[in-house]
């Protein structure tokens, strides 16, 4: 009976185990993944655009290897999500509908433009950094098939990482001009990029539930936290700085103090009147519209071949 089905929920979740998708789950569990899973699919997706405009103009045939193999892999992510919302019962067009029309969101991170050659490093630094700090404690989310899809997701960001900080290290060790570039780009990216982890905690609605279903293992400020201080130590070896001058290290909390990022920029952001909110969605809308012969040959063939193996 219900309460019975409730109880061994709790239990499941009580003793870290996971949920997979033929358990039975409380229907709010089940929306909030579906929620909070779509929106992650939709930033990976969404993300390849800031990247993709640099693959035709990077510097080198390595750099432009590098960024194809980084772009294709966040695709890759957009369908490991795709295909753990639709263990919820999703379903993966009505998903892309709700992100071409609005109704869903995606990371505000990608609604900055890509300006320089630089921001290829300092995306890969400090984007898919705050994304591997948010995306490590998902691994062990209760939902399983969420998790797991994080195990993948999180082996590939870390390369992503890794390649644009040594991106950045070889133009450190250029010109003046390409010194100025890098730290003109981290000035840009470093509040957004500490938006990521969303909302304060005291203005996070979904945090105190997601804690108790152990699908977040961590709060926003805490990752935030966590993000800051690991990315201190980097930017000294890289030999740039971070646009907050109030940002130092506090021995009593044994963290680094940092201002508070503008949320009034944040919310305007994910309500949709971030710089690129428009184009980012535009080009998504019309991909999915160009690719409409693609899927209705896929679907075509797939009947012929399901009729021939029927005949
Ligand atoms: N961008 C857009 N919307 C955001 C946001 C952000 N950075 N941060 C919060 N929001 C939205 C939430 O979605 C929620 O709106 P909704 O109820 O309509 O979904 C609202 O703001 C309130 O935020 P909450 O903190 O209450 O919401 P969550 O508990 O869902 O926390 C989150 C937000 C931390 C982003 C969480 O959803 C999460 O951890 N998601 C999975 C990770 C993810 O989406 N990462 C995207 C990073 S980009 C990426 O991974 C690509 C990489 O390759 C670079």
């Amino acid at each position: 009976d219900a309460s019975a089905l409730q109880q061994h929920f709790d239990d499941t979740i009580a003793s870290d185990q996971r949920i997979e998708p033929r358990d039975w789950m409380p229907d709010g569990y089940r929306k909030t993944l579906i929620r909070q899973i779509a929106q992650h699919a939709h930033s990976e997706i969404i993300g390849m655009q800031p990247e993709g405009n640099w693959i035709t103009r990077a510097p080198s045939l390595r750099r432009k290897s590098i960024l194809l193999a980084k772009v294709q892999d966040e695709a890759g992510h957009g369908l490991y999500l795709y295909s753990a919302a639709e263990t919820l019962g999703a379903d993966r067009a009505d998903l892309t509908d709700q992100l071409i029309s609005g109704k869903q969101k995606y990371s505000s991170i990608f609604n900055y433009p890509s300006l320089t050659f630089a921001d290829v490093g300092v995306i890969g630094w400090l984007v898919d950094g705050a994304a591997i700090c948010n995306q490590v404690p998902l691994c062990r989310s209760s939902f399983g098939p969420y998790g797991r899809a994080m195990i993948r997701v999180c082996k590939e960001e870390s390369f992503h990482q890794r390649q644009g900080y040594e991106l950045l290290m070889s133009m450190m060790r250029g010109t003046q001009a390409q010194r100025d570039m890098v730290q003109e780009a981290v000035d840009r990216w470093w509040w957004p990029a500490l938006m990521m982890f969303g909302p304060p905690d005291d203005r996070s609605p979904n945090t105190e539930q997601s804690m108790q279903w152990k699908i977040k293992r961590h709060t926003n400020d805490e990752l935030r936290q966590r993000f800051v201080d690991m990315s201190v130590p980097q930017a000294k070896a890289l030999g740039v700085t971070f646009p907050d001058p109030a940002l130092v290290w506090n021995a009593e909390r044994g963290h680094h103090d940092f201002d508070e990022p503008d949320w009034s920029e944040f919310m305007a952001v994910i309500g949709g009147n971030g710089a690129c909110n428009v184009e980012r969605v535009a080009n998504r809308r019309a991909a999915h519209e160009e690719g409409e012969w693609v899927r209705a040959a896929a679907v075509a063939f797939a009947n012929r071949q399901r009729e021939e193996a029927q005949s």
